[in-house]
């Protein structure tokens, strides 16, 4: 693994690990799944983080073997439901929904003078940041529509360490879907897991949840040390 004193920034996925914004996907998907007729299990809510929006809807109808039953059209029209229930969940959202221990994560980060950015597959990246008041932050979103291919292609964290002007050696990424992990890796970043280590045992290091997400304990599993002092929580 690569020392912690190279790393100069972090790249962001948004859902489940900035917010927990996954549920609220899986509540739309689930909608639209039952209007379809597929069975929805947890094994495919999981399948689907990471995964665009009209990539979900193919793994869903794939799942019902419906993969042929549906014109682009009422894909289209499939897919703009679920936007919008998801978008109606997503307006409730305010600072105090940022995902425990984030916050003054995002703050050390900042302050330490780490470059930052999001490389979400999510169009509506920008209203969730927007809604948790975070928004100054990330100046530096991957915009999902200028990608070729979804995650776990590393293209969109190729591009969030170039949007920073990284080398993607001196990035580290955070993400909670294993079809993100494998994108940070095949990106030559650094891979931080939030959640499940079983799903997520390509990472680097995972963490079981974002309260335990601190730049120390990202240097301890690195095994290197600290550049820089780190402020006393207490003091932000
Ligand atoms: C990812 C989510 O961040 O964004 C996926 O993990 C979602 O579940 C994808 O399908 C696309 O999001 P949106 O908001 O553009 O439909
Ligand atoms: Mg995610």
């Amino acid at each position: 693994m690569i020392s912690f004193s190279n790393i100069k920034g972090f790249v962001f996925d948004l859902d489940g690990v900035i917010t927990d914004t996954a549920r609220f996907h899986t509540q739309a998907w689930r909608q639209v799944a039952r209007k379809v007729g597929v069975t929805w299990t947890p094994e495919l809510a999981e399948k689907l983080k990471g995964i665009s929006r009209m990539a979900s809807l193919d793994l869903i109808l794939q799942a019902g073997g419906k993969q042929n039953d549906y014109t682009e059209a009422q894909k289209e029209a499939l897919a703009a439901e679920k936007n919008a229930n998801y978008l109606k969940l997503v307006d409730t959202l305010t600072p105090a929904d940022i995902l425990p221990g984030m916050a003054p994560f995002l703050i050390s980060v900042h302050r330490q003078g780490y470059r930052m950015a999001i490389a979400s597959a999510s169009k509506n990246a920008p209203r969730v940041l927007h809604n948790l008041g975070i928004s100054a932050y990330f100046p530096n979103i991957v915009d999902p529509s200028t990608l070729s291919k979804g995650k776990p292609d590393p293209e969109i964290f190729l591009k969030g360490a170039a949007e920073i002007g990284l080398r993607p050696e001196a990035c580290i990424g955070v993400e909670d879907a294993a079809a993100g992990v494998q994108a940070i890796k095949a990106a030559g970043e650094t891979a931080v897991g939030i959640g499940d280590a079983h799903i997520l045992h390509e990472a680097d290091m995972v963490f079981p949840s974002t309260k335990q997400l601190t730049l120390n304990n990202i240097m301890l599993r690195m095994g290197g040390r600290l550049s820089f002092k780190l402020r006393p929580r207490t003091a932000e």
